[in-house]
């Protein structure tokens, strides 16, 4: 159910040059041009997303990034921004969120809501207790890019009660031996805690950590001195950032450590565990590891070079005490300099990429597309499309578009035609013009309802090769020309033409 994996780092001489800023994409949300923040170049939202609203806060913030903001209105089931990634690479995702009364006086709480990164929920966004104490939130994943685009989402869930929102996003490149025990075509990370222990300064991040990942401070040590020698971790698996090894969380006694680490408790889910320890005291420094009583790791020796104990997948559900008990041959307590932990999410799956392409187009063609027609059109499942159904299993296709009395003015792209796991189109009652593509792609079809646009030109001859048709609703429009005479008498095929002024029947 869960291996775990004991890895020795390699300290390395320092080098004080500072390494280059992690490469990636920071987004100032809601912001009208580019801002430098500590040298690094935030891009304005505007050609990532085309809904919401761009903000501005009249409050000042904490950060910069944090003045502008974009809003959302929350009746839209979902919010999608489309950044350009390189694909199979591993991202983290940083989404920030800082309310700052943006919904007006009738709304002192921030909203809480969904974000979605491509086809998988990623987690509730609440920013209550945060924002309460006037600080912003984070919330940081791990997220392989399937594709040259990565779409992040913001949804209204059934407590979203005023406009969601977003502050900053920031997609950052992950070196490739990060965390690589885990399988992120399948699985992806969200961020529970990541603590640099026994240390009170501001959170490490960039360029301590050369992903900028943020190891925030937890509890405060009795004894903060360095422990270590002066030195750099280099070119290793998760690559923490050498000044969490200058603080620990120790009991100088014999005696067991018990923290109470992460403080908040945790959905029943499956988490990634990974243990810091490094030490450079004279004596042996011998323990046990175990979480919530069950036996984690057997005699751990804290060397000087450092070691790291990590779990893929361990079960984990409401507190968690992690408890270090020195070993029998052990001349000194136990200690331990920093962790990070992930809720392990599988992966929700993507729409047929060919799919996908044809909606787009499909969508393209129309004036007036739903609002929450972005991100992936089938998952999350209860987050896909207005007017569109998907097939289950691995293979996600379109098997319905049904946008029935929508108000949709446009006309129907050629391409819906690629969307060949298509068994209903229903595009009744609405104000679609232009000629009716050829369907003959589309040879699961069982009911194409039309009626009631404006469609004009010719009926294709090529709808009476669908042998899986039954139904064909073409009444009220402005059809021209003769009814192709392989729609008319088949059995168990019902074609209703009237009210095109200009139709003929078919010829005898
Ligand atoms: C920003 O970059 C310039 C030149 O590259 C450098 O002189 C300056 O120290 C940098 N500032 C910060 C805050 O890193
Ligand atoms: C959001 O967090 C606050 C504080 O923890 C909690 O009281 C509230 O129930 C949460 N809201 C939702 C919808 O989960
Ligand atoms: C959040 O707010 C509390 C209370 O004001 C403060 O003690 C704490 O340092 C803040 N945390 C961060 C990460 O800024
Ligand atoms: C993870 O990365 C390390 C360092 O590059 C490498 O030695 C190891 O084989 C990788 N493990 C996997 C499972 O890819
Ligand atoms: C770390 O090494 C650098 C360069 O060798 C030196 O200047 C610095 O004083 C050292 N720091 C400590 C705490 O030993
Ligand atoms: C720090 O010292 C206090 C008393 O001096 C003790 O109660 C506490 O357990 C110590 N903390 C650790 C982490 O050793
Ligand atoms: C450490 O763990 C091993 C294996 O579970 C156990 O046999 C041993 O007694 C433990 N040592 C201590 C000091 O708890
Ligand atoms: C399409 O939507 C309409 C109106 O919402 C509904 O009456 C109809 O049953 C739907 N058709 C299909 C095939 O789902
Ligand atoms: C056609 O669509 C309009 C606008 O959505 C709606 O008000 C009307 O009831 C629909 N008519 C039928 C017959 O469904
Ligand atoms: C459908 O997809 C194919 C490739 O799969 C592409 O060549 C074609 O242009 C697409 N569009 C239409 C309308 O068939
Ligand atoms: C329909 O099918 C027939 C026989 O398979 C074929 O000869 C004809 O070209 C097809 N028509 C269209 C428009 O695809
Ligand atoms: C219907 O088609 C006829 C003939 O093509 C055209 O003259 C007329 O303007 C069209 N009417 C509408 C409402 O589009």
């Amino acid at each position: 159910m869960s291996f775990i994996l004991l890895l020795l780092f390699s300290f390395l001489t320092p080098s004080f040059s500072q390494p280059p800023p992690p490469k990636g994409i920071l987004i100032d949300c809601g912001s009208q041009s580019k801002t430098q923040i500590n040298n690094r170049t935030w891009l304005p939202d505007s050609n990532f997303i085309s809904t919401g609203t761009p903000k501005t806060l009249t409050t000042s913030v904490l950060l910069p990034s944090l003045q502008t903001l974009r809003s959302f209105p929350f009746q839209v089931k979902k919010h999608c921004y489309n950044i350009p990634v390189y694909r199979n690479a591993k991202y983290l995702v940083r989404s920030t969120y800082f309310y700052g009364g943006i919904n007006g006086p009738d709304h002192p709480s921030p909203p809480v809501f969904d974000q979605i990164v491509d086809g998988t929920l990623w987690s509730v966004v609440n920013t209550t207790v945060d924002y309460l104490n006037g600080n912003s939130s984070f919330y940081e994943g791990v997220f392989l890019a399937k594709g040259k685009f990565m779409s992040f989402c913001i949804g209204s869930n059934t407590y979203t009660d005023s406009d969601p929102f977003v502050s900053a996003l920031e997609f950052l490149i992950l070196g490739e031996s990060l965390y690589n025990t885990t399988d992120f075509n399948n699985f992806a990370f969200g961020l529970v805690a990541r603590n640099s222990f026994g240390y009170s300064g501001p959170s490490i991040r960039y360029p301590d950590d050369q992903f900028d990942r943020i190891w925030e401070p937890f509890g405060q040590s009795n004894s903060t001195k360095a422990n270590t020698d002066n030195v750099s971790i280099s070119g290793f698996w998760n690559l923490p950032p050498a000044k969490v090894f200058e603080t620990h969380l120790g009991s100088d006694q014999l005696e067991s450590l018990e923290l109470r680490w992460p403080t908040p408790s945790l959905p029943s889910s499956k988490y990634y565990i990974a243990l810091y320890f490094a030490d450079n005291t004279a004596g042996s420094r011998v323990f046990n590891i175990s979480v919530n009583g069950i036996h984690y790791y057997r005699d751990l020796n804290a060397i000087p070079s450092g070691v790291v104990v990590f779990a893929s997948q361990w079960p984990l559900s409401g507190p968690t005490t992690i408890t270090l008990t020195p070993s029998a041959s052990s001349s000194l307590g136990p200690l331990i300099n920093a962790g990070e932990i992930f809720n392990v999410l599988p992966l929700g799956g993507r729409t047929s990429t060919r799919d996908v392409i044809a909606l787009e187009r499909v969508k393209e063609s129309l004036r007036n597309p739903p609002l929450d027609w972005s991100g992936d059109p089938c998952v999350p499942r209860h987050y896909s499309w207005t007017g569109i159904t998907c097939s289950e299993g691995p293979r996600i296709r379109v098997v319905t578009l049904n946008l029935t009395s929508m108000e949709l003015s446009g006309s129907l792209s050629p391409f819906v035609a690629n969307l060949t796991a298509l068994t209903n189109i229903w595009l009744g009652n609405n104000s679609l013009s232009g000629q009716i593509p050829s369907l003959s792609s589309l040879t699961m079809l069982e009911t194409l309802h039309l009626e009631d646009n404006l469609f004009s030109g010719e009926i294709p001859s090529s709808l009476g090769n669908i042998s899986s048709l039954k139904e064909v609703f073409l009444q009220n429009n402005n059809l021209t020309g003769q009814i192709p005479a392989n729609l008319v008498g088949k059995p168990g095929l019902v074609v209703r033409t009237s009210g095109n002024n200009f139709l003929t029947p078919p010829a005898p």
